[in-house]
């Protein structure tokens, strides 16, 4: 038998329309454009590209964006300065500054200067500490994103077993936090876990972010579990016929033996990446209503 696929890529145009429609109800009912500033430092080619779609993502949805590309050599104080004044714009609903940020420049210390309430990534203390003691604040869009489809195909997770593989500050610790709200048993394994491919099989759901390219083997999979591959790994194409020297993305899960075990997997590309902007154009609604006092609308 073979998983059903999540098509991220339609789930997420799926929360764009519905993100373009809440967009739309806002200005004509209460004269509210949401805005949302990204702030680039430097020429990394991943983060440009990044930049670029969310910058397009938001006018599409009909939002304003705000671009502050600065040059790589960007002091500390010289950005703080610019955190400053988007935190004090009235337009200005969020705030992301793409990491990773030169080393220069404390992340954390950025990160802390960014006014929480206008934080749609989640990574300031106050809302990472508002998601650990189940509060209202603003959630990380890629964990969010991952939950939603979750949801989506398994409805109440109560009682599930979730493992999620990876504990950054950006997806796993998040993550878990999300799904023990959502009531499931929930543990953090990473790439020090001894006897991974163990803990993976008792997972009904299994979420992949550990940024290791197709380390979570097909026999590692719980038949029926529901894979999650956040992983985003680009190597050499070694499939048969590929011209030498031509890369592809692949997930951290072996798509090729999971697709046989699992109930239903995320392909990369095209499984949760769409979600995470998708998920950042959601979170800045939110915060563009709490702003303003308006009741916030479900996604
Ligand atoms: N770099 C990679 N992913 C992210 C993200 O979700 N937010 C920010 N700000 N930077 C990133």
């Amino acid at each position: 038998m073979s998983a059903d696929i999540i098509d991220g890529k339609a789930f997420a145009a799926g929360v764009r329309e519905r993100v373009g429609r809440q967009v739309a109800s806002l200005k004509r009912d209460h004269g509210l454009t949401p805005g949302l500033a990204v702030v680039l430092v430097g020429e990394d080619p991943a983060s440009q590209v990044y930049v670029r779609n969310k910058g397009k993502s938001t006018t599409e949805v009909g939002m304003h964006s705000f671009e502050h590309r600065l040059p790589a050599e960007t002091t500390e104080e010289a950005l703080l300065t610019l955190v400053a004044e988007l935190n004090a714009a009235p337009a200005v609903h969020g705030i992301l500054v793409q990491l990773p940020l030169p080393d220069q420049i404390s992340e954390a210390a950025v990160l802390a200067a960014i006014d929480p309430a206008k934080d749609v990534d989640g990574f300031h203390l106050y809302n990472v500490g508002l998601l650990s003691t189940g509060g209202a604040g603003l959630v990380p869009c890629t964990p969010r994103g991952c939950l939603m489809m979750l949801k989506d195909r398994l409805g109440d997770l109560t009682g599930l077993r979730a493992l999620v593989v990876g504990r950054s500050n950006i997806v796993g610790k998040p993550m878990a936090q999300l799904l023990l709200g959502a009531n499931c048993t929930v543990t953090i394994a990473h790439s020090r876990t001894r006897d991974l491919d163990e803990e993976c099989r008792r997972a009904d759901i299994l979420v992949a972010a550990v940024g290791r390219p197709r380390m979570i083997k097909g026999d590692w999979i719980k038949p029926g579990a529901t894979v999650i591959d956040v992983g985003m790994n680009r190597i050499d194409d070694d499939r048969p016929g590929a011209e030498p020297g031509k890369t592809r993305l692949v997930g951290d899960v072996d798509f090729d033996e999971a697709v046989k075990v699992a109930g239903a997997i995320t392909p990369v590309p095209g499984g949760v990446g769409p979600m995470t902007i998708a998920c950042l154009l959601a979170n800045t609604v939110t915060a563009a209503c709490r702003a303003a006092g308006i009741k916030e609308p479900e996604v």
